[in-house]
């Protein structure tokens, strides 16, 4: 930490509480998670250090940002040399560090493709642009997206978010939603079929039967840690192209080996994207999206010019391929599958012990549990995840509520959390619990 940094700062928690009451818009004031807020002021890894120099397993990874651990040495040291020798250069001037990203993405891809890629500076920019594209190429309006959906804030991306507390007025429109194949509490129950046959109703029914394309979360995050049962993703994909569209994978969360078996969680369903739309954790906190698309789909875009600013920036993008580098290096993805097992495994005991635990559900370290006040009539419980929630700040674990009634707790960690760290998280839980 350098405190010879020319400009003063404030660390206290009361200043920076007046300064954001004053200052801040009602809009960036609003997703605050903790009836206390805390100053966090370095992190390391896995873990997060407040002002008081205590430490907390971030098992929220700053919104799932956080891939290869905080503060990363070679991602910042990649990121440092870069922004000394050259902090921006936009895609008017050639330069070599996103042309290389753009190269080591699309090696990810599945190899029966010809991938292109787009790098923007957020997610929810590659929604917007995946959009476009899917409507450019597609020449069809009508778009599909998933109740309980989370995209992004922009607008375009707002209008394919299915929880309406992200819902502002005056989204553009074209969008027809689909009932989320939730396997615990769908409208359907559990199983595909019905929500595949649904897929073909809508399209019958709420577009004008060409669709141009549709966008599905491998494993839903915000919306509570929903995985698409077998054969969802393979069966939505060809329901669309029969209709014109094209399948757009949002793997925003649940990418980078997130998912443990998978470097792509569509991979689980062998789906092929047309396009496939990604951003926080390749950048592990510098801020970068992307948009990799088949070749083809991409092709028509050059009909009409499209620059984003900052998208490219060469500092993001020596820090996207140090943090490839670094999960290839560290062997990350296996770390995610064989730890998350084991957190998975301490859910469930937790499960056996407290009733309000409704379900436990996820994979790899996209993890969840569900409160509910009855088991037998599912009825989410928004004020015990509240309460463990905050309880869980006291056990110095930060987590997320989540999920369209705020009572699924959310784990998403760092990739590099060990199998010791479970071990005390389960306890922290356990106390968390047993406080109640
Ligand atoms: C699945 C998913 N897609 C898109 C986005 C939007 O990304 P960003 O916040 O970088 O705009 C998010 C952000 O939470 C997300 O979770």
């Amino acid at each position: 930490m350098n405190d010879d940094h020319p400009l003063h700062t404030d660390w206290s928690l009361d200043g920076t509480a007046a300064r954001r009451e004053r200052y801040y818009a009602a809009s960036l004031k609003k997703f605050v998670p903790f009836a206390d807020p805390i100053v966090f002021r370095r992190g390391r890894g896995q873990y997060l250090w407040d002002t008081e120099d205590q430490r907390y397993t971030d098992l929220l990874g700053m919104n799932v940002c956080i891939s290869v651990g905080h503060s990363h040495p070679r991602v910042v040291s990649a990121a440092m040399a870069q922004a000394q020798d050259l902090t921006h250069c936009t895609t008017m001037f050639y330069h070599p560090a996103p042309a290389h990203l753009a190269e080591e993405l699309a090696a990810t891809m599945p190899p029966s493709e010809e991938w292109v890629v787009h790098l923007t500076n957020s997610g929810a920019e590659a929604i917007d642009l995946a959009m476009t594209m899917a409507r450019t190429y597609s020449g069809n309006t009508d778009l599909l997206a998933l109740r309980t959906a989370y995209h992004g804030p922009t607008a375009a991306a707002q209008s394919v978010t299915g929880i309406a507390t992200w819902r502002h007025p005056g989204m553009p429109g074209n969008v027809a939603f689909l009932p989320e194949p939730n396997q615990y509490r769908g409208i359907f129950g559990p199983g595909t079929q019905p929500y595949l046959d649904e897929i073909e109703r809508t399209i019958a029914s709420a577009t004008t039967g060409r669709v141009a394309g549709i966008l599905i979360e491998s494993v839903q995050g915000y919306g509570g840690i929903i995985e698409m049962p077998p054969g969802y993703m393979a069966g939505a994909a060809e329901r669309v192209r029969a209709a014109g569209g094209v399948y757009i994978a949002d793997e925003v969360q649940s990418g980078f080996g997130r998912t443990g078996d998978q470097f792509w969680a569509f991979e689980a369903d062998g789906v092929v994207p047309d396009i496939v739309v990604m951003a926080k954790g390749l950048g592990n906190g510098f801020p970068i999206g992307a948009v990799v698309a088949r070749k083809e789909v991409a092709a028509p875009m050059a009909e009409k010019f499209l620059f984003h600013t900052y998208g490219a920036n060469p500092t993001s993008a020596a820090a996207a391929r140090a943090v490839l580098a670094v999960m290839r290096d560290e062997a990350l993805q296996d770390n995610a599958r064989r730890v998350g097992a084991r957190l998975l495994g301490h859910l469930r005991a937790l499960q056996e012990k407290y009733p309000a635990i409704g379900d436990v559900r996820g994979r790899g370290l996209m993890l969840a549990i569900e409160m509910v006040r009855d088991r037998k009539t599912k009825e989410p419980d928004r004020e015990t995840t509240a309460q463990v929630f905050e309880a869980c700040r006291d056990q110095r674990l930060i987590l997320s509520k989540s999920g369209p009634s705020q009572s699924v707790l959310r784990m998403v960690p760092p990739l590099c959390l060990t199998e010791e760290d479970t071990d005390r998280v389960a306890e922290g839980l356990d106390r968390a619990f047993a406080g109640l």
